[in-house]
């Protein structure tokens, strides 16, 4: 058939350079242990760290919605019409936020992709971390900006970048905490630069959402930088334990992303079931914060122990970068871990730069001492393997 010969070819590259990826199967839920191919492991990959993802209380919201509202919402909440569910939610968000308002997305993809276009366009620039999330990539592709990438985290080539620019407007895009590396933008510097050279800013929260700052408003929310960020962008999908994002920030703002964010505007909303989930585990985050100190004393816990291993962990946070370099090694070092029963995703390029191939190790609240010091021995024994 038409085009067999390319697929194959890049499917063959992918596998030369080590760099083919393959579906795991897991069986059951995204519990702190869970059957991968076949095998019992612990999970210390799963975004879901608060541990709500099979929480009865999303389960009971869920099914309760699932009765009043049906399965699908029909189209896009421009087209058949607005749910009571989806205000409800977009209220709290907008509480959680500080903001005057928030909306909802299908998924953080499309809210960055649709946000980044709605806000730059051609005559515009957009200046983007190097570590950004691919999807916060796509959207500044998307929109026609002239874009210009900043070394990670580098205050001064922001500032270099900003002060040449004669663009109509300016843009700011960044991850709160950074998905593959998880330390955090110096948001506060990023503010005054953007104050400076009158930029806008979108802080990607996908990841701190419901894991950091007071409730889980994030780092904008630790900060108390409500006010000086444009756009605050999180996801339901993480720490949440749902499906799904949101944009909160100034009332016009998400009046504009209502009448021209086109992932918005053109993609069926998300089903009632899921928002109503939502809700309940915002509910959780706020009423449950044990799951935050949880968190963080996990995070505390397994980064002192890959560092007592001698393992390169450049930072500690509920999500662990443990560096292989090779992409091989990397994989190698994975399928190790799940014979010593540990499930810690191999990530490769072009998801983190060449050279940098790691395991990226997540934990949860739910996680146990024992549940960390077992991962512990795992990765002592699968390391050494390595190095046979
Ligand atoms: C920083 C960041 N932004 C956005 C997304 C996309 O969110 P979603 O999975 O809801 O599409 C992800 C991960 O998936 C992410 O890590």
């Amino acid at each position: 058939m038409a085009g067999d010969g390319f697929i194959d070819a890049a499917l063959a590259r992918r596998s030369a350079q080590g760099l083919r990826r393959r579906l795991r199967w897991v069986a059951g839920e995204q519990d702190r242990w869970v059957d991968v191919d076949g095998r019992r492991a612990l999970l210390l990959c799963s975004n879901n760290y608060l541990g709500l993802a099979n929480h009865p209380a999303l389960r009971e919201a869920a099914e309760r919605a699932l009765r009043d509202y049906g399965v699908g919402a029909g189209a896009s909440r421009l087209v058949s019409g607005s749910m009571r569910a989806h205000r409800e939610l977009e209220d709290d968000l907008a509480a959680l936020k500080h903001a005057e308002a928030a909306l909802l997305f299908t998924s953080g993809y499309q809210a960055n992709v649709g946000t980044i276009a709605a806000l730059v366009g051609r005559d515009d620039e957009v200046f983007s971390d190097a570590l950004n999330h691919a999807s916060l990539i796509d959207g500044c592709r998307l929109s026609r900006a002239e874009i210009r990438v900043f070394p990670h985290n580098d205050m001064e080539r922001l500032e270099a970048l900003l002060a040449a620019s004669t663009a109509r407007r300016r843009l700011i895009v960044t991850d709160s905490v950074f998905s593959m590396d998880g330390d955090e933008a110096p948001l506060r510097a990023i503010c005054d630069l953007a104050d400076r050279y009158d930029a806008m800013t979108l802080v990607d929260e996908a990841h701190a959402t419901g894991a950091l700052g007071p409730g889980g408003s994030g780092v904008v929310g630790r900060e108390g930088l409500q006010d000086r960020v444009t756009v605050q962008m999180g996801t339901l999908g993480k720490a949440l334990g749902c499906f799904g994002a949101f944009v909160a920030g100034r009332a016009n703002l998400i009046e504009l992303l209502l009448n021209e964010a086109r992932s918005f505007v053109f993609t069926t909303a998300l089903p009632p079931a899921i928002v109503a989930a939502a809700r309940a585990a915002l509910e959780l985050s706020r009423s449950e914060p044990w799951r935050r100190e949880r968190l963080a004393a996990n995070a505390a816990r397994l980064y002192r122990g890959l560092l007592d291993l001698g393992l390169d962990v450049p930072h500690c946070s509920h999500i662990l970068p443990v560096i292989v370099g090779d992409p091989a090694a990397t994989m190698a070092v994975c399928e190790r871990l799940l014979e010593y029963g540990v499930f810690a995703q191999g990530i490769r390029p072009p998801t983190v730069p060449e050279g940098t191939s790691r395991l990226r190790v997540t934990v949860m609240a739910t996680h146990t001492d024992e549940d960390i010091d077992a991962a512990l021995q795992a990765f002592a024994a699968a390391f050494a393997d390595l190095e046979r």
